[in-house]
């Protein structure tokens, strides 16, 4: 496809058809604010940070909501882009909590980022604190009012990437709050906690339940789950997982998780993991050897398969086990044992 040559402060810039002056500029390493704007969402334009000068054009058009057109002249560092984007973000930390340093965000926040950027460091306007208090119902997950921007990318994420709208924009103006139908708890609505909304929201406003500590390093993996075998990055500290996240750059689910994949790993440290079988003896489980727990399958099998038939052994196996594997234990269920009733798990 022909690409699209044009200018960002005399600096010329190459675009991909259909990409808009915002997409284009971060692309090529130039960095114009923006927090409602989201790679995996249809353009938004509600924070109007991103706002640029473009030749014959009117105005402060968005960067996020304007396709590069070829030769298109656009300035990201004018003095009254500069006025507007600083007295814009000044309005959204007004009423934003000055509490960087205790966020779960801290040090990985767009809006910090976008603030520094501009040397906004505190608001010239009178201070308030929104008086919502936070929504804890749900079990992964706490929404913080008072930290939320309202950009909408929470709500888009969950009706545009997961199709559910569970979620939407309640009330108006400075009431306005993200809120489930007619006001519930999430934990009352119809959310599948698939976190996807807690990745995509660039401030604090919503926060993994004990997620505060930093990863010391990352390690790319595959879900544990199901069959859909999503490709994860971990974030790990003293051998722990203390951080999950969705690959943005696999195919298979671009970023996305489920329930199970997002918050589900803390199996991985239990200190009530299984790690060797157990064998029931006297009505108790004790640990057994693999050598042991073998041996008595294999006994308890025949057993039953002289006493009722093969047809009384019924095999379920995994999705996430490989198709040789699936295939020699069909084989064993079918050819070993004689039964016809093999079945898996699709989802688990
Ligand atoms: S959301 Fe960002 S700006 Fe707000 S307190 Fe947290 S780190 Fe600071
Ligand atoms: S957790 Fe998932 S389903 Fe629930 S509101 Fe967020 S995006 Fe929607
Ligand atoms: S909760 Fe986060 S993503 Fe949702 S509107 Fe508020 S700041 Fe944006
Ligand atoms: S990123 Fe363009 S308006 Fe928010």
């Amino acid at each position: 496809m022909e690409e699209i040559k044009f200018t960002i402060d005399g600096q010329e810039v190459t675009a991909k058809p259909g990409q808009s002056v915002l997409e284009a500029t971060l692309a090529a390493g130039i960095y114009i604010p923006n927090l409602c704007y989201d790679p995996k969402l249809e353009p938004y334009g509600g924070c109007r940070l991103c706002v640029v000068e473009i030749e014959g054009m009117r105005g402060l058009p968005t960067a996020c909501t304007t396709k590069v057109t070829p030769g298109m002249k656009v300035r990201s560092e004018t003095p009254e882009v500069h006025q507007v984007r600083k007295i814009t973000m000044e309005l959204l930390v007004a009423d934003h909590p000055l509490e960087c340093l205790t966020c779960s965000l801290n040090q990985r926040c767009d809006l910090q980022k976008a603030a520094a950027f501009l040397g906004v460091d505190q608001s010239r306007l009178r201070r308030s604190e929104r008086a919502l208090a936070n929504d804890e119902s749900n079990p992964f997950f706490v929404r913080d009012f008072k930290k939320c921007i309202l950009c909408a990318r929470c709500v888009r994420v969950c009706s545009e990437v997961r199709g559910l709208g569970a979620i939407d924009m309640a009330k108006r103006g400075y009431e306005a709050f993200i809120s489930p139908f007619a006001g519930l708890p999430i934990a009352d609505s119809i959310c599948e906690s698939c976190g996807e909304c807690v990745d995509h929201c660039p401030t604090g406003a919503l926060y993994v339940r004990g997620e505060a500590i930093l990863p010391g390093k990352e390690v790319k993996t595959i879900c544990p789950y199901c069959g859909v075998g999503c490709q994860m990055v971990l974030g790990i500290r003293q051998n722990r997982i203390v951080k999950v996240l969705g690959d943005l750059t696999y195919p298979v689910n671009s970023g996305s998780l489920c329930v199970k994949g997002r918050f589900g790993l803390d199996f991985a440290s239990s200190e009530d993991r299984l790690k060797t079988p157990l064998i029931k003896k006297n009505g108790q489980l004790v640990e057994a050897t693999w050598d042991e727990a073998l041996d008595l399958v294999a006994s308890r099998f025949k057993e039953i398969k002289k006493k009722h038939g093969g047809q009384a052994i019924a095999g379920l196996c995994s999705a996430k086990a490989t198709n040789e594997e699936n295939y020699l234990f069909q084989k064993f269920i079918r050819a070993g044992a004689g039964s016809p009733h093999i079945d898996h798990c699709a989802r688990l």
